[in-house]
Formats: C-alpha cells, structure tokens, sequence
C-alpha cells in the first residue's frame, strides 16, 4: 500500500492485528492506545522507520485536535484512519449510571466521530484517504446487558452514510465493519464470567467458529486499499456466519 495509516487501540486484539498487517503489506502506521509498552510490544520486530507510536487517551475529547495535529505534524497528511480503540460493558440496565454510559460513548462514539472530522479537514488528510470505523454484532442482536456497548455500536452505524456522503466531496471514503465474536482480549474478559456451558453456545452459534483478530484485519485493509476505491458510506458484517443462522 505504502501509505500513512493511524491505527487506534493497537495495543491489543483487532487493533494490534490490523497494525501490524498494514505494516506487512507495506504501509507506516501510527499506533496509538494508552499503553506505550504494548504498543512497544506490538512492533517489536519491525525496524522503526515502519511505525511511530503515539500514546493518548483517546476517551479525553478535548484532547483530540492535538492528537490529530500531532500525528499531522510527524509524517504529514494521512492515507487511512481505523479507530479500533474501544470498551464493553455488560450490566444489566438497572445498574446503568450515567457515568459508565459516558465513558462507553466517549471512547467507542464521541471519539470515532471527532477524529473522523478532525482527520477530514483540509491539510490532514492525503488524496483517496479511507476512514474505517468499529461497529459490533451487539447492535443488531439483543444480548442481555449489552445495552450501552450495543447502542455505542449503533450510532457507529447510523453516523456512516450520512458523514460518507460529505467525505465524498473531499475524496474521502469511510465505511465501517461489523464484526461478530473475535478472539480477543475483549472477549476473553467477557468469556471469564460465563460457564463452559455459556461458552460453547456462543461458539456453537458461530458456523465457521469465533473470529480470529486477522480476519476482521484483513477486511479493513481491503477497505483502506486502492482495491476498495467504489466502496463508501457501508457497513460490512463479518461474523463467520453467525447471523445467517439466525435469519
Ligand atoms: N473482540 C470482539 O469480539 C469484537 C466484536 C465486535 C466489535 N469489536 C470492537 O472492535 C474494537 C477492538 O476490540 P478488541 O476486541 O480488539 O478489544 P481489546 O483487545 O480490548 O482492545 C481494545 C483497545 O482499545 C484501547 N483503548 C481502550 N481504552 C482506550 C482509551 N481511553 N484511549 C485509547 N485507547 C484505548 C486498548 O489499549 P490500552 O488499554 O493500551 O489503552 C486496546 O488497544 C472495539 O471497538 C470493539 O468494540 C470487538
């Protein structure tokens, strides 16, 4: 690709798996989360003029035209943009508070639309940039306790046509993905609180089995690439066939 791509939540699971991949397949990556020292380890076999690492609280809005400045200010106007930085809560609604819907939206929906419109100002962004941004399953499903992560997730979704539309003027493409269960750290949070039994229901509910981080990596290197040049304003399920099952 040999372009210039800020990865967000490279630290762990579909963020790491997506940095490194773009890095393999040619392209200088930015990688950001809060942990300097998983990023470190993140790319630790790549040689340094393949990736910077810049370290920010993403959840602290405020902050967000300096981060975009900063990454602007270190290797010039970006190609591609991917914000996979982002929280689960599971809690049923009678324990919601309004501080942990906060936290929730800052990161996973307040964040992703204020470096969507901080990155498609004039001088940031680089000829055909693509912008791809992280929905869940848990939107269009209706698990237990997943209330707040689900309706993060959602507004990701109704959030791309309507941006898309404006980007396009810019030459801009932004589209999102979907995906279902992905072996993470995530998930293993998740998974440590069910019984053997929970889980293999989950897992059987998977035709082709749970999704591994390079799956959904693979699928958001496409639509960063050249390759993916007609695709704006789309949300793409990928989910090893989980909600066919259910249709
Ligand atoms: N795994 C799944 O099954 C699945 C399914 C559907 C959607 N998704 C979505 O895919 C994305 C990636 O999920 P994942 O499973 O890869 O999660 P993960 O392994 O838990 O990684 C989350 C990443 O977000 C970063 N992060 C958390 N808080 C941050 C903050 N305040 N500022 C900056 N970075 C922050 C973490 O790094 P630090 O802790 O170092 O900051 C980490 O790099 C998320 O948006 C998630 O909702 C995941």
């Amino acid at each position: 690709m040999n372009k210039w791509i800020v990865v967000t939540g490279a630290s762990s699971g579909i963020g790491r798996c997506t940095a490194r991949t773009i890095i393999e397949r040619g392209s200088k990556v930015v990688l950001t989360s809060r942990t300097v020292s998983k990023l470190k380890e993140a790319v630790k076999e790549y040689s340094e003029e393949k990736y910077v690492i810049i370290p920010w609280d993403l959840s602290d809005l405020d902050s967000l035209s300096d981060y975009a400045k900063r990454v602007k200010d270190t290797d010039g106007p970006i190609s591609g943009l991917v914000h996979c930085a982002g929280i689960q809560k599971t809690m049923p609604l009678s324990l919601m508070k309004k501080q942990t819907i906060f936290d929730v939206f800052n990161l996973n929906t307040f964040s992703a639309m204020f470096l969507v419109s901080l990155f498609s100002k004039n001088g940031y962004f680089a000829e055909s940039a693509s912008f791809v941004l992280i929905s869940s399953l848990a939107a269009h499903e209706g698990a237990m306790g997943k209330s707040i992560y689900a309706a993060s997730k959602g507004a990701i979704e109704g959030f791309i046509p309507a941006t898309a539309s404006e980007l396009a003027l810019k030459g801009i493409r932004l589209n999102a993905v979907i995906p279902g269960i992905v072996k993470t750290e995530m998930v293993d949070d998740f998974f440590k609180n069910l019984s053997d039994e929970q889980k293999k229901a989950f897992e059987d509910s998977y035709p082709l089995g749970l999704g591994d981080p390079l799956d959904v990596a693979n699928l958001i290197e496409y639509l960063l690439s050249d390759k993916a040049k007609w695709i704006t304003g789309e949300c793409y399920k990928i989910d090893g066939g989980h909600m066919i099952r259910k249709a």
